[in-house]
């Protein structure tokens, strides 16, 4: 059986062919045709130990846009509130005779332990501060649908760099297709030793945005967060907020991307997310795309 459990796990050739088969699926979705027949004997279980809004209703929606059968599975509401173990809670959805699992879970690495123990394909829907492959997927994709092409940008990340696994999926990402990648974020929220992953790291903003085409504000993850990591939110804002006069003293129009969700006025004001430069909403539109043609592509290997 076949998952995705983290871009590391994957080649160049298998973004490739994941982002052709998002194209095929984006344009079906652009001709209206809002369903396709291809998945009408599969079923898929969305289970969610941690809150999400868009990658929950972007999955749903990329398992019915493929015919799916889909069942979602809401901890919170759950069994495992009974003390009920992760194996447990997945082998009893697994016996009604479920396909796929989509799973998000507070505790990295919760994806891979799972596959090792169960018998069905499992999507890393993120896992803790390690991995959340599809959105590192959307992110990119979005990149080339904007700009052309990944390999060769400079793109920053900006932010809590330590607690992310946005970051860490993309930067994975980025290196695979030959893009220039840099952090940019206070020396708390940046990983020890992150160089070794091919990255470099900058502290000054304004220097990073002067070098990037592409800018990736990331929020910071108070729910992961030790306070002494943390400098005040205000002087946070003040070093690693955009803001619109920023933007304008560079002397290029650079692209904007968040993963959501915004901390309006925190990373970025709302002058700037809503503004022409922001592909903010274009991410979430692909990230449908991208989970129809992980899923599909998964779904044709069983
Ligand atoms: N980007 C992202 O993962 O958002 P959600 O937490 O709302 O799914």
């Amino acid at each position: 059986v076949d998952h995705l459990l983290g871009i590391k796990y994957l080649n160049k050739k298998d973004i490739e062919l994941i982002f052709e088969t998002a194209d095929h699926f984006k344009e079906v979705i652009n001709r209206s045709i809002r369903k396709v027949p291809t998945l009408r004997d599969t079923t898929i279980a969305n289970i969610f130990f941690e809150n999400s809004t868009r990658t929950k209703l972007s999955f749903e929606l990329a398992e019915k846009r493929l015919s799916a059968d889909v069942v979602n599975f809401s901890a919170s509401q759950s069994s495992v509130k009974k003390g009920e173990t992760l194996i447990d809670t997945v082998n009893n959805i697994l016996s009604m005779k479920v396909d796929m699992v989509v799973m998000r879970h507070p505790n990295p690495g919760a994806g891979i332990f799972l596959s090792k123990h169960v018998d069905a394909s499992i999507i890393n829907a993120g896992d803790g501060a390690h991995e959340h492959p599809t959105q590192a997927l959307l992110d990119s994709y979005s990149i080339r649908e904007k700009l052309g092409d990944v390999g060769g940008k400079n793109v920053v990340i900006v932010g809590d760099i330590l607690h992310s696994r946005v970051a860490l999926s993309n930067i994975f990402a980025l290196k695979l297709q030959g893009a220039n990648v840099k952090v940019c974020g206070p020396k708390t929220l940046i990983p020890k030793h992150i160089e070794s992953l091919g990255v470099q790291v900058e502290t000054n903003l304004k220097k990073a945005l002067e070098w990037c085409d592409v800018a990736n504000m990331l929020r910071v993850q108070n729910e992961r967060m030790d306070i002494s990591y943390f400098p005040s939110t205000r002087e946070y804002t003040q070093q690693f907020g955009v803001n619109k006069a920023l933007l304008n003293s560079l002397d290029k129009q650079i692209v904007i991307m968040h993963p959501g969700p915004i901390n309006r006025g925190v990373e970025i004001t709302s002058d700037v997310a809503d503004s022409n430069q922001s592909i903010i909403l274009e991410q979430v539109e692909n990230g449908v795309a991208i989970r129809m043609a992980v899923i599909y592509l998964l779904a044709a290997k069983k």
